[in-house]
């Protein structure tokens, strides 16, 4: 099979499961992290495959709702089946593993400039207005109060409050979102990140605005 060959069909295999996904990992999340890395590619000239066959994979089975290593397990069988050579599996495979913030004491560098484009593709849709929107889905999805004055905001114990209904919406943006900017590996990927970034910053003045007038 040709390379466009296999985009073509890892992307028709998702745009039919991901449709309804409810979770925020949809197909309209893995179409905006595939043209991201595209785009991010347009300036750093990496292998064009890998960026795009991972960005199509790299949510196949997230660690938070799955197996710790169930998505790197799925895309291998599937690009198996597809005849992708052992070495281009274990690279997408390495980035599938790699790719996911778990938190900020757990930052795990990404070895390949491929990965470095699909992991800011990926962080750059939690950010800014679209970010927003989804983690308030992804709350509202594990049954998340909006926000909690009684708890205090901080960056402590993600991997626990992503797992369970544990946590608030609005700290999610101190255990991760507000942490993303400065973990960027692209200078393209920085810039993007810096407008989102400072639109999430108005948006939680606003929030506290509205919340403490009430
Ligand atoms: P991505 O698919 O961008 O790698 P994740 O899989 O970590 O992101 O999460 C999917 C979406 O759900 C993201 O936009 C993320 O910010 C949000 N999310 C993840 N964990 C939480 C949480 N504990 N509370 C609220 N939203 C979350
Ligand atoms: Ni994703």
């Amino acid at each position: 099979m040709l390379d466009q060959e296999i985009i073509d069909e890892t992307a028709k295999f998702f745009r039919q499961t991901l449709e309804k996904e409810g979770s925020g990992h949809d197909w309209q999340h893995i179409k905006r992290v595939w043209n991201n890395s595209i785009l991010l590619n347009k300036e750093e000239k990496a292998d064009n495959f890998i960026v795009e066959i991972a960005a199509l994979l790299h949510d196949i089975a997230d660690w938070k709702l799955h197996e710790e290593k169930a998505g790197s397990a799925k895309a291998e069988i599937w690009l198996k089946e597809l005849g992708v050579d052992g070495e281009r599996i274990g690279h997408v495979c390495d980035i599938i593993e790699t790719i996911s913030f778990k938190g900020k004491d757990a930052i795990k560098p990404m070895k390949t400039i491929e990965g470095k484009i699909v992991q800011d593709a990926d962080r750059l849709d939690a950010l800014g207005a679209i970010g927003i929107a989804r983690c308030f889905v992804y709350s509202g999805y594990k049954g998340k109060p909006i926000y909690d004055p009684s708890i205090t905001l901080d960056s402590k114990n993600y991997i626990e409050n992503s797992r369970s209904n544990q946590g608030t919406a609005i700290n999610h943006f101190y255990e991760k979102l507000l942490l993303l900017k400065d973990l960027m590996n692209t200078q393209t990927g920085k810039k993007i990140a810096e407008e989102r970034h400072a639109f999430m910053e108005e948006y939680l003045k606003q929030f506290f605005k509205e919340w403490n007038a009430a």
